[in-house]
């Protein structure tokens, strides 16, 4: 059992906080957000995660998981302190360090004794020096070593993910600091790796932006696919069965979205901008994910003409399913895109529409279910793959919309079916819709067979 305070309580510190207790030892986690505090204490968690509710409800309950304000009573006892806070987007593109910088300064503050200070947040290269100048220089006193330790799990498979790690990165100039670290993960039983810690800090950030690239490349395929009339789920497929290749991160739509991947990929070709490089490739990737998005708008304006007035049905709003997270999310792009065009919107999402909405145009429909998003639409644009809107119930759903129009920005549709069952439909590399091009941007329906 050893005493571990976690700094930052979003989906990384809790999950890390609540899964360290969950494997025995004693687990403080800290924020600076009062309500996410207080919602803790009560039982109420910030975020939504599988799982994570009734773990951290077990743990608080056997006494293992606490959570506070005071920095003190979390710090002040800790022989590991990890560092969990934001690292949002700077306004050139950088990553913003405030929240890491004042989590070291109030650590730095609060050390009593010895501690390693273990850094999980997506920090630029270099920052674990910047950690240690900051604690050093504010408590001159303190004992402590810092430790690069990247975090890889995902949004919506947290507790799997931290529980079964492919690996476990640690990053450290002071190599015992790095195995008492180690050590502490040695229940998760995973293949250990102990470097520098700017190559640490460069694992996670090498990791996303291949993982983007990997879904720019299929999306710039899929382009092409449409183009030549080839289907881009079966090259996909018959990529992906090349063991070489692999199948993960090969499923084109309207691209990545979240929390990391866009951050991550603009903060590395940020890093590599000012030290006089040009990252060209990081570019493309970014710029074939912006287009990802404008491919729905484009689609739409090659069916339906002006989308000016339209009603447009978007079903999802969270970046990936299983997650209520919409930083970054491609639905908030695409619904601004078709607002800014005039349209109309009708949403639903099973967990994010309290989050989205604040993001969201003012005169956005929130509907209760897929159908009711689908009342009346000209088109429906399928934005995040959530189990339930795989399976609608098709002659309902022709039945309400005003016109028989979907866009899968997922590919989650069989395109035959969907054309049998009288849709006009349109996937991401599936075959562009054969619609006559109408000039006045008026749409030919007839031609539509609407
Ligand atoms: N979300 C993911 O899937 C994921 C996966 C891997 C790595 N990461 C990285 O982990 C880090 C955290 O990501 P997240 O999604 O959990 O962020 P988040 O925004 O969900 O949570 C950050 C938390 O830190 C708190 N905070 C900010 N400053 C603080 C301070 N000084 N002291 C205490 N608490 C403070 C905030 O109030 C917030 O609750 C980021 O660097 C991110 O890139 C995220």
């Amino acid at each position: 059992m050893k005493q571990i305070s976690v700094i930052g309580l979003g989906y990384v510190g809790l999950t890390t906080a609540t899964c360290f207790a969950d494997l025995g030892n004693t687990v403080v986690g800290v924020d600076i957000d009062e309500r996410k505090v207080s919602g803790l204490l009560q039982g109420k968690l910030p975020i939504y995660e599988p799982g994570l509710e009734e773990m951290v409800r077990r743990n608080v309950a056997a006494g293992r998981l606490q959570f506070t304000t005071d920095f003190d009573r979390a710090v002040g006892q800790s022989e590991f302190v990890f560092i969990a806070v934001g690292t949002p987007s700077g306004a050139d593109g950088e990553a913003d360090l405030r929240y890491v910088r004042a989590a070291a300064e109030q650590i730095a503050h609060s050390l009593k004794g010895p501690a390693i200070i273990i850094n999980k947040s997506t920090v630029p290269i270099g920052t674990g020096d910047l950690v240690t100048t900051i604690i050093r220089r504010t408590n001159p006193h303190a004992q402590f070593a810092v430790v690069s330790n990247p975090e890889f799990l995902r949004e919506g498979s947290a507790i799997a993910d931290f529980m079964n790690p492919d690996r476990v990165v640690l990053g450290a100039e002071d190599h015992e600091a790095a195995q008492r670290v180690a050590e502490l993960h040695k229940p998760l039983a995973a293949p250990v790796i102990i470097t520098d810690t700017r190559t640490a800090e460069m694992i996670k950030y090498a990791s996303n932006a291949f993982l983007a690239t990997r879904i720019s490349f299929i999306n710039e395929i899929a382009v092409i696919c449409d183009e030549l009339g080839a289907d881009v789920k079966e090259v996909a497929r018959g990529m992906g069965l090349d063991k070489r290749i692999g199948s993960a991160f090969l499923d084109a739509g309207v691209g990545y979205g979240g929390s990391c991947f866009p951050k991550d990929v603009q903060a590395l070709a940020h890093m590599a901008a000012i030290h006089g490089r040009h990252p060209q490739l990081l570019h493309a990737v970014m710029e074939i994910n912006r287009s990802q998005r404008r491919l729905v708008v484009l689609r739409l304006r090659d069916i339906l003409g002006t989308l000016d007035g339209k009603t447009i049905a978007l079903l999802g709003l969270s970046f990936k399913p299983q997650t209520d997270d919409t930083r970054e999310a491609p639905a908030l792009e695409i619904a601004h895109l078709l607002h800014l065009e005039g349209a109309k919107l009708r949403v639903f999402d099973p967990l994010s529409m309290d989050l989205a909405r604040p993001h969201l145009p003012p005169d956005t429909v929130y509907a209760h279910d897929p159908y009711d998003a689908a009342t009346g639409a000209d088109a429906l644009v399928v934005v995040t793959e959530w189990n339930e809107f795989k399976q609608l119930d098709l002659h309902q759903l022709k039945a309400v919309m005003g016109r028989p129009v979907i866009i899968d920005g997922r590919n989650i549709y069989d395109p035959r079916e969907m054309r049998r069952e009288g849709f006009i439909y349109y996937g991401i590399g599936r075959g562009r819709p054969r619609v006559p091009h109408d000039p006045n941007g008026l749409v030919a329906a007839g031609a539509l067979g609407l």
